[in-house]
């Protein structure tokens, strides 16, 4: 059964299930996904067969997570009528697809893939690259092209992945051009959110649970009053009378991620680089700005805690229509190239 290039951008994105997400994901992606949501057909995947690729110490982890992730999609406003929210470990074409794909590259060009090159530095594996962590390329490969997507809506570090994923598309496409007549499938396109990376409230350029600088959705308000009161702002800024720095301040970064009122924080700014905005009220500021955002996901985030059937409900919906768009492709693909079919 031919399936034919469809014209509606269909989105594609996921999560390694390794742990609750954060205010950098937040920044980064979420709050894209649940605006993109109404006039895309949007897919979120929860990706815990790619998060076993360096995680096979600690299975129950990811599979803890799988739940945890769910949950935060859900408590930030992802709406399961309108984006369909799957599970990547049960869906067996994504794991059928990806097997092809790993003929279709090269460990050489696996090895130079410059995300995977600086994931494999920070994860210090030396020498003892687990292979499925150095093919995981592939296999984002196969969850990009199995949905058909077309938007894939990541951070600026996944952009490697998407090119090597175009690079496998153009492969299998022009190795079926005659046969097939059309592509056999879409290229995809990263879509970067303008905004930089959100730093760690440390500064550090990147927010992370593992290094200690994250503040998690879920977090209270004490919690909250915790990670802004660690924040640097202009270490040559002593007293509120002195003229400070607004670039590099981390809680000026904050602002600007989430203040909802931009021309406030431009006052701010003007009046922190005269002199006379004391660090304690800039950061009374951002407190109260990411307890109005923090709280109601936090809320919501405690009822489905409660309601652990209607996430599972949500991921077994999710899941079997998912299910259905990626063995068609699966079929489209076996098909195209000729692979042999049982009978
Ligand atoms: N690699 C992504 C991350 O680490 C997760 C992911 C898995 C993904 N499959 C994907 C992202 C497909 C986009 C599209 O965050």
């Amino acid at each position: 059964m031919p399936v034919e290039p469809s014209s509606t951008p269909v989105i594609l994105t996921g999560d390694r299930t390794t742990g609750p997400l954060h205010l950098g994901h937040y920044a980064g992606s979420l709050r894209n996904r649940v605006a993109l949501q109404h006039d895309h057909r949007q897919y979120l995947l929860l990706a815990d067969a790619q998060a076993l690729t360096d995680n096979a110490h600690d299975p129950g982890r990811v599979a803890r997570n799988v739940i945890e992730v769910a949950t935060d999609y859900l408590a930030v406003g992802i709406d399961p009528a309108l984006t369909t929210i799957c599970v990547q470990s049960a869906l067996p074409a994504l794991a059928e697809l990806t097997l092809l794909y790993l003929n279709f590259v090269t460990v050489a060009r696996l090895e130079r893939n410059p995300t995977i090159k600086d994931e494999i530095q920070a994860r210090g594996f030396g020498r003892d690259i687990p292979a499925g962590f150095l093919c995981y390329p592939a296999a984002q490969a196969a969850d990009i092209t199995a949905f058909r997507a077309t938007l894939v809506p990541v951070g600026e570090d996944q952009a490697p992945l998407i090119e090597q994923t175009n690079e496998i598309v153009r492969r299998l496409n022009r190795q079926v051009a005659g046969t097939l007549g059309h592509d056999l499938l879409p290229e995809a396109r990263a879509l970067i959110p303008e905004v930089g990376r959100l730093p760690g409230v440390d500064g550090r350029a990147k927010m992370s649970k593992s290094g200690g600088n994250a503040v998690p959705l879920s977090a209270s308000d004490a919690e909250i009053n915790a990670s802004v009161q660690r924040m640097y702002t202009d270490p040559g800024h002593l007293r509120a009378s002195d003229p400070g720095r607004v670039e590099g301040n981390v809680v000026f970064t904050y602002l600007d991620a989430f203040d909802p009122d931009p021309e406030a924080v431009a006052a701010l700014k003007a009046e922190y680089r005269r002199g006379g905005l004391g660090d304690a009220a800039l950061k009374r500021r951002l407190e109260g700005v990411l307890r109005d955002l923090l709280g109601p996901i936090r809320e919501r985030r405690a009822v489905l805690a409660r309601d652990p059937d209607f996430v599972m409900d949500v991921l077994r919906t999710g899941t079997g229509r998912a299910r259905t768009v990626t063995a068609a492709t699966w079929d489209a693909v076996q098909d195209a190239l000729g692979l042999f079919r049982l009978a």
